[in-house]
């Protein structure tokens, strides 16, 4: 059974008023236990209003949603439940930070859900010791803090909570490569760690292709393709289509075979195009 699913999900904004917009429609989506699914798509095509459904916080217009098989609207007891599964990162969550040292941020949700001190603090410092949070850092203010580490201590807050779900919401913006590259790392390093189902939205399809399982394309409030990496990027062209940037490496290869040499089109990393380029020297292609 998949730990998350979707039925007919549509979602309007200020429906009845003139300013009616449909943000997602039909949308149809199986994500199986242990999975990392990035969801990628154009600003304003549907994502944030998507993953916003997933633990409560905007009910569909039409359709269901199930965490776990269970429908999250059923009850409020299903929709607590779902609240506990399901936790989400919002885009620069670091603006949400404001709890007087590091550590009372990361225990606030711990603390919400209940749990004895004991298990808060231990929980805390698990989360802390994956997102490189250190010891000292955790004594701190909050705004004492560089841009990055405040990141780390608000995805740190949603990790404490330990979800069957974990999900943000552009993680890596406004970072610069290297804190984008480890903030990636955290996150894959936590779901290999924990065996925990994980969505990240991004719109970098740069950043996906290094940790995803399966890739969901959104394109106007629609899914336009589900599928793995490698599948994704067999159809690099659609994607340049709806305004998603692929990488440079990818263009190459894609402007080759538009001139009519017979190379793959899904690659998206240097070490693919090298293969790519010794295959086809091996078959006597020229490349010229
Ligand atoms: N609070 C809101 N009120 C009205 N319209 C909204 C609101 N949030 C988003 N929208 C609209 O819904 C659509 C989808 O937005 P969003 O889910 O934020 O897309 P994305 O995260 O992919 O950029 C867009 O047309 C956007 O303008
Ligand atoms: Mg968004």
């Amino acid at each position: 059974m998949s730990i998350l699913k979707t039925d007919n999900l549509t979602y309007k904004y200020s429906v009845g008023t003139p300013f009616e917009v449909t943000a997602l429609k039909d949308i149809n989506l199986e994500i199986e236990k242990g999975e990392l699914v990035a969801v990628i798509g154009h600003t304003g095509s549907g994502k944030s209003t998507l993953i916003q459904h997933f633990n409560g916080l905007l009910k569909p217009t039409e359709g269901k949603i199930f965490v776990d098989g269970q429908d999250i609207w059923e009850s409020k007891k299903t929709l607590k439940e779902a609240r506990f599964k399901v936790g989400l990162c919002f885009q620069y969550p670091e603006y949400q930070l404001f709890e007087e040292t590091v550590f009372a941020d990361i225990a606030f949700g711990p603390k919400n859900m209940g749990l004895d001190e004991e298990d808060i603090e231990s929980r805390v410092l698990s989360a802390a010791s994956f997102t490189g949070v250190t010891e000292e850092m955790l004594e701190k203010s909050p705004f004492d803090l560089s841009g990055g580490e405040k990141r780390r201590v608000a995805i740190a807050g949603v990790m404490a909570m330990e979800p069957e779900i974990l999900i943000l919401d552009e993680p890596t913006s406004g970072l610069d490569p290297k804190g984008r590259d480890a903030i990636l790392k955290m996150i894959r390093d936590y779901r290999d760690t924990t065996g925990s189902t994980v969505m990240i939205v991004s719109h970098s399809m740069e950043d996906v292709a290094k940790i995803a399982t399966r890739v969901l394309v959104m394109n106007h409030a629609e899914i336009m393709s589900f599928d793995t990496v490698e599948e994704t990027y067999r159809h690099a062209d659609s994607l340049i289509s709806v305004g998603l940037d692929v990488p440079q490496i990818t263009k190459v290869f894609l402007e080759l075979k538009r001139r009519g040499i017979p190379v793959k089109s899904n690659i998206y990393t240097v070490d693919q195009a090298v293969s790519e380029i010794d295959r086809l020297r091996k078959e006597g292609v020229s490349l010229c």
